[in-house]
């Protein structure tokens, strides 16, 4: 086990004990398989309901749900633009370009966020038949810097997608730190994407992620693709109750206004340190700070984080669901201590 309170990931953290309990709730008795199962049914009406969406549908985890997400919008010929930081991008071991057999156009852009500028550059393709075609824009909503687009900046893309003939995917794994930071309903959010991802995983499940879609004519195919995708499991009430746990009493959005709290407390108690610079707005459950290079080592010891970027010295400094502002308080006066030498 981790000694101290690990700040490397929202991965890190165990499950929330309200979804322990709802696993084993959902043990009890004979179910259903492969989704028809009264819990499966309950969670994808509700997740419908709060998201104002045609389609709901359960998977195992983040990559699948991007690739079933993906899956939905594109056809052979198709390309992604998205991001070069984009987790599909650098962090899912080339799994759109093996599994869909497409092509990712990524774009340099230092904070992480499309803009209908930047997307535009990559539209001059178009007609060419020696090229892949931009079919689809691809954004994470919380960015991979721990920022989130605002609903005017999510108004502009779609709005751009929909004038383009472009559709747009958001890889939502942290939607509910970017709902929480906001303050704005899920809807709200997915009202700009054609199909997007709801993360449950880093939000105090244990292995569940949700794709939500909001188109109706695509709707009817999704447990086809699911399917073929390796995203459906036999027993699939057992993923569809960490979402029943995490939706009662809104406990996904308590938990991501905690996460985020404690990332702010974080910024907050360090931002003012000589060595310590913080480089990303914190807009969600994560701080990204360069640090100088002999305390990032020395903390390194005691102390588990992500190096961002090694030549930078930046690291990124995440908190969960269950960080407490004694776990803050202790990493904020060590990150103080390392920074006195
Ligand atoms: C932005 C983003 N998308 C998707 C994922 C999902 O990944 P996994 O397949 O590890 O559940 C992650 C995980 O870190 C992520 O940060």
């Amino acid at each position: 086990m981790i000694k101290r309170k690990s700040f490397g990931s929202d991965n890190h953290a165990g499950a929330h004990p309200s979804v322990l309990r709802m696993l084993a709730d959902a043990n009890a008795g004979d179910e259903l398989p492969y989704g028809a199962d009264s819990w499966s049914e309950r969670a994808a009406a509700e997740l419908r309901t709060m998201f104002g969406a045609s389609g709901a549908f359960f998977v195992f985890n983040g990559t699948g749900a991007n690739i079933l997400g993906l899956s939905l919008l594109l056809r052979p010929i198709d390309a992604v633009i998205c991001p070069q930081t984009a987790h599909i991008n650098v962090d899912e071991c080339g799994a759109c370009e093996r599994v869909l057999g497409i092509k990712l156009l990524p774009v340099d852009v230092g904070d992480g966020k499309l803009t209908p500028d930047v997307i535009a550059d990559r539209l001059g393709e178009r007609g060419d038949e020696h090229r892949p075609q931009p079919r689809v824009v691809a954004i994470s909503q919380v960015t991979e810097f721990g920022t989130c687009y605002t609903l005017d900046e999510l108004g502009k893309l779609s709005g751009f997608c929909r004038a383009n003939d472009l559709l747009l995917y958001m890889d939502g794994a942290r939607l509910a730190n970017a709902a929480a930071y906001l303050g704005c309903e899920l809807a709200e959010l997915a009202a700009h994407a054609d199909v997007l991802s709801f993360g449950g995983t880093k939000n105090g499940a244990i292995g569940a992620e949700a794709i939500v879609v909001m188109r109706e004519d695509i709707t009817a195919a999704v447990p086809f693709h699911r399917k073929q995708l390796l995203q459906l499991g036999s027993k699939m009430r057992f993923v569809a109750a960490q979402f029943l746990a995490l939706l009662t009493d809104e406990l996904w959005l308590s938990n991501a206004r905690h996460a985020n709290a404690m990332a702010r407390r974080l910024a907050d108690r360090i931002g003012g340190l000589p060595t310590v610079e913080i480089r990303q707005p914190v807009e969600s459950n994560a701080v990204f700070a360069a640090l100088n290079p002999d305390q990032i080592t020395s903390l390194q010891q005691d102390w588990r984080f992500h190096l961002w970027d090694e030549q930078d010295h930046v690291v990124r400094l995440m908190t969960a669901f269950d960080t407490t502002e004694a776990d803050v308080d202790e990493f904020a006066a060590a990150i103080s201590a390392a920074a006195r030498g």
